[in-house]
Parts: C-alpha cells; sequence; structure tokens
C-alpha cells in the first residue's frame, strides 16, 4: 500500500523507489556542489507572504493567458530530458496530463518520444524546446519539424551550451539507452514494473534524433553526447536566422541576468524563462527568485516573464507572481510525479500544486493570479539571498 498522498515530496519518494537510480538521480540533482540548487528553494522559503484577512474571497480566478493562450493556471510542465525513462512513454503521458489540466507542455530536444510521437498522441498543441546543433541542417530540421507538428511555441534553451558537471550522471554512468551494466543491473532488475513499461514503450533512445544525428544511437553518456552534440558558438547573431525559420511564438529559455534579459527584449522575443536550469549548469549563479525582480524592471513589459527553478508547490508559485511572473513552469516536480504514478502523478502534482495556490491566493486576501502583485509579500520580496 503506498502511502497517501498530499504534497510534492510524497510523490518524490515514491518515485525513488521505482525509478532506478541513474534516471531518478539526473531528474533529482543539480550540478557541481549543488549550491544554486539549493538556493532555488532556499531563497523561494525565505520569502513571507502577507496573511490578510476579513476580504471577501469567495469568488477566486486562477485563469490567465500565456502567450495569448488561455490557461487554467499560471503553470506549464518545463522541458525536461529523458523524460520517458522515468516511465514509458513518459512525454506522452505527461503531454496528455497537462492538456487535461489546461496548461501547456513543452517538449524538449532530448525528449525520449519524438516530436511526431507526441504529437500523434496528444490533440492539444504543445511547446517544442529547442537546442542549437552543431549541425545547423538538423537544428533547421528540428525547427520545420516542431512547425510541421503545429506546436504553438519554440522554447530556445541558451543556458546549456556547454554541460555544468552533474557527478550523479558520471557516478551512475548515465547513458541513453540505457545499458544493462553490472552496475545498474541489479537496480534495474529490482524495478521489473518500470522495466516491463520502457521496453514497451515507443522509445527507448532520444526519439527526435534517432537516425538524424551522428551518434545518436550509440551508448555514451550523456555529457560525451552533448559536448559533441552542441553548439557552443550560440550568440545573440543566431537569434535572427531563428526567427526566419520561426515566425511563431518564440520564447528564450535560462536568462538570469538583466542586462540580457534586456537584449532579449529588445530583440523582440514572446517571453523569456528566468531559469537556471533548475541548479544544473552554473553552481554559484543566483536563485531564480532572486533574480526575478531586476529581470522584470529590465524587460519593462516588452516581453512575457516566466520563471522556473524551485516550484515544489503553490506558495512558491505565488511569491514567482507576487515578483512579476506571468507563470511558473515546473520540471523536478512533474518528474517525481511521472516517475511515482505516470500520468495519474503528473496530473495530481499540477492538481496540488492549483490547490495550493488557491489556497494561499485567498489567504493573502487575494481573489485574482492576474491582479497579484509585490504587496502581498513582506517587505515586498526582500530575501536574505537577494544578491
Ligand atoms: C538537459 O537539458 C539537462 O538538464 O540534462
Amino acid at each position: 500500500m503506498s502511502p497517501t498522498i498530499t504534497n510534492v515530496l510524497d510523490l518524490r519518494a515514491l518515485a525513488k523507489r521505482r525509478v532506478p537510480r541513474a534516471f531518478f538521480e539526473y531528474a533529482d540533482h543539480g550540478s557541481y556542489d549543488e549550491f544554486t540548487l539549493r538556493d532555488n528553494r532556499l531563497a523561494l522559503e525565505a520569502i513571507r507572504l502577507r496573511q490578510r484577512v476579513m476580504v471577501d474571497v469567495d469568488k477566486r480566478n486562477l485563469a490567465t493567458t500565456i502567450l495569448g493562450q488561455p490557461v487554467a493556471l499560471p503553470l506549464a510542465l518545463a522541458p525536461t530530458g529523458l523524460t520517458g525513462l522515468q516511465w514509458g512513454n513518459g512525454e506522452v503521458l505527461a503531454a496528455r496530463a497537462a492538456a487535461a489540466a489546461g496548461i501547456p507542455f513543452c517538449l524538449s530536444t532530448m525528449s525520449i518520444c519524438s516530436i511526431e510521437q507526441v504529437r500523434a498522441a496528444v490533440n492539444t498543441p504543445f511547446w517544442f524546446q529547442l537546442y542549437v546543433m552543431r549541425d545547423r541542417g538538423f537544428t533547421r530540421a528540428l525547427i520545420e519539424r516542431a512547425a510541421a507538428a503545429g506546436c504553438s511555441a519554440l522554447m530556445l534553451t541558451v543556458d546549456l551550451q556547454i554541460q555544468g558537471q552533474r557527478h550523479r550522471e558520471i557516478k551512475n554512468g548515465l547513458t541513453v539507452p540505457p545499458r544493462l551494466s553490472l552496475r545498474n543491473f541489479f537496480d534495474i532488475a529490482s524495478k521489473p514494473a518500470w522495466a516491463w513499461r520502457v521496453l514497451r514503450a515507443q522509445s527507448r533512445s532520444f526519439g527526435n534524433l534517432r537516425g538524424q544525428v551522428a551518434g545518436s544511437d550509440s551508448v555514451m553518456t550523456l555529457a560525451q553526447w552533448i559536448a559533441k552534440q552542441f553548439d557552443p558558438t550560440l550568440s545573440w547573431r543566431d537569434l535572427d536566422w531563428i526567427r526566419e525559420l520561426w515566425p511563431g511564438k518564440l520564447i528564450l529559455k535560462g536568462i538570469l541576468d538583466s542586462e540580457d534579459a534586456a537584449i532579449a527584449a529588445k530583440a523582440g522575443v514572446d517571453a523569456i524563462v528566468v531559469s537556471n536550469h533548475g541548479g544544473r549548469q552554473l553552481d554559484g549563479a543566483p536563485a531564480t527568485i532572486s533574480a526575478l525582480p531586476r529581470v522584470v524592471d529590465a524587460v519593462a513589459g516588452r516581453s512575457e516573464v516566466l520563471f522556473d527553478g524551485g516550484i515544489l508547490g503553490g506558495q512558491s508559485l505565488l511569491k514567482a507572481l507576487a515578483l512579476g511572473a506571468r507563470a511558473g513552469l515546473i520540471g523536478k516536480a512533474f518528474l517525481y510525479g511521472l516517475g511515482a504514478l505516470g500520468e495519474a502523478g503528473v496530473a495530481r502534482v499540477i492538481e496540488i500544486i492549483g490547490k495550493e495556490l488557491d489556497v494561499s491566493l485567498a489567504l493573502t486576501g487575494q481573489t485574482d493570479v492576474q491582479r497579484v502583485t509585490r504587496d502581498i509579500l513582506l517587505d515586498r520580496g526582500a530575501t536574505p539571498f537577494a544578491p
């Protein structure tokens, strides 16, 4: 019997038991000493909400828009690599859970199910996240495939052209497709339900890259693979090229500095995601919630500002909205739900965060997520972590 699930960390505990260590830890950890991973959460926790009373909060609204698209909650599922190795067909299941909950799902370049497989299984348009590869012909082909699949936004990730080291990936010998080394044999053998689902899934390797990128079919560590394929020359100049290929909504993910935010807004991107890649890249970078206010000021309303990093509950999401984010993205949180219970687990995570947001909104004397401001934060959100 599973314990009663009341919050996202309960799902994390269940996922830890059900998903082989290499894949659970891939999702759960960050780079180097994980200072930034921890700061993302600590800085969110350090912000205090103002409890307000004797306000009629009977009717509340959580709905808003992201890039003009109506959403039931100011929340989206972040692009995450290897999602189909948390649970077989994980990308399809997460996309379905997001669609059912009325929020966007963003498919990663590094997904296991391909763009076309997700498109065939889900009716609602999804977003596609792009890493620019050294092979620009292939990068162009990815953009064209996203357009052909009717993706409603392209999310260009700009903070991972060189990979920060995640010690766990190396210690666990993380490879794609999974390799049954002696090291992980017993771990996988002790999780037969996981193995059965992954073996029957549509894909076990990088679905978008199969047969297209040299080396994408061979077993090698993720870090080796990224170092070989990702283009470290990526610069602001490339934005024009991407704009020509993708006339639709464009989101830049991985902005943390106000100068970069100003450049992105001036370049006319539709949205930016304030992100340090979930503490998986520059260890020592500030917590995203500490960076958010200055980024919002620098953007000055020219682009929408989305937020990720450390959201495990509705209270954190509310704090990000108060500091100027239009919506939050969850990566680890939804992967915990997926690894624990598949599609139902992702649905549960979205439901939990939505309910926590709703209750916290009311208890701060507010009724509409679109009207939340810094005024709901004690000392207007000043935290001991703000640089
Ligand atoms: C890839 O996006 C990763 O963070 O591993």
